[in-house]
């Protein structure tokens, strides 16, 4: 047995009277994938928040390789080797892709007297990187991320992480907005990052998805975690139920098709749920 990389312990967050989280205890390991599944509001981006040094828990503890840590900023998180790509935004449009890749850690070069940004370099870099991960259709650094499509603007956040060093990769809904294609060269690269021996939490709303790249999962509801098991523990039916809030999907799905008839008629073609 592999000692966890990140080890969270009985985890509290409240806004002022509002509890978000219950309890909490997860561990993630080096090399592995854990989803973090739950509805919308069960609080997942609270809890990553958390692990990313934006917010402080309330009570609970977190270790690293089985020593404490409290992180006082995203900052300190990231020198600690966590590296987050939050649900909304996190990419600059106006930037472009070698900015955008080493933003706070510039490579610079002497020029006379001055150290200026190397740009060249900075570009070079980046679009090397993110080849590395299958990103081909890029060759210029100058581009500016907002000209980027969703999977790719993903793959260079996480190129960024791979090649910084990062230890855990946490990735909040990659995968989200992205078509069938994308969103599979999104999960191929997280893959990839798991093969590096980084472990990732990976949120997401799409069993599917989950499934093909987790090794461990973890369900929230209403803050709390309803369900921890690993991979063939549990069938693609019985997550989407628990994610539901433990609603029997099939039950819904009748209730609307019967819901279809009264009101239009005829029945819905099998709606695509997943
Ligand atoms: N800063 C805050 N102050 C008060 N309540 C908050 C704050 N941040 C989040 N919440 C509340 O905490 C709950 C969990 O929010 P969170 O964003 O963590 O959910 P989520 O699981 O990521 O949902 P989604 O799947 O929609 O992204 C929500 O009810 C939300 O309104
Ligand atoms: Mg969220």
């Amino acid at each position: 047995m592999t000692s966890p990389l990140l080890k969270l312990t009985q985890i509290n967050k409240s806004f002022g009277p509002i509890d978000v989280l219950n309890d909490i205890s997860l561990e993630v390991k080096a090399g592995e994938v854990l989803c973090l599944l739950g509805d919308n509001g069960a609080g997942k981006s609270t809890l990553i928040k958390i692990l990313s040094g934006v917010h402080k828990p309330t009570s609970g503890s977190m270790e690293i390789n089985g020593n404490a840590i409290a992180f006082d900023s995203p900052r300190d998180a990231s020198d600690n080797g966590i590296a987050t790509v939050h649900q909304f935004g996190g990419t600059f449009p106006l930037m472009s892709i070698g900015r955008s890749f080493f933003v706070g850690a510039e490579p610079t070069k002497r020029w006379g007297p001055f150290t200026i940004y190397d740009r060249s370099r900075a570009n070079e870099i980046a679009v090397r990187e993110m080849r590395e991960l299958g990103i081909t259709r890029i060759d210029d650094g100058d581009r500016l991320v907002g000209g980027l499509s969703g999977g790719e603007r993903q793959a260079l956040a996480i190129a960024r992480a791979v090649h910084f060093g990062a230890k855990l990769l946490i990735l909040d809904e990659p995968t989200a907005a992205l078509g069938v294609k994308e969103a599979a060269h999104v999960l191929r690269i997280v893959l990839q990052a798991r093969q590096k021996g980084i472990a990732v939490v990976f949120i997401t709303h799409n069993v599917i998805h989950a499934l093909t790249v987790g090794d461990h999962f973890a369900v929230l509801i209403h803050g709390s975690k309803a369900a921890d098991f690993r991979k063939g523990e549990k069938s693609r039916e019985e997550i989407t139920d628990l994610m539901a809030g433990g609603e029997q999907m099939a039950e819904l799905e009748a209730e609307i098709e019967s819901y279809m008839v009264a009101s239009t008629g005829h029945s819905e073609p099998a709606r695509q749920a997943l």
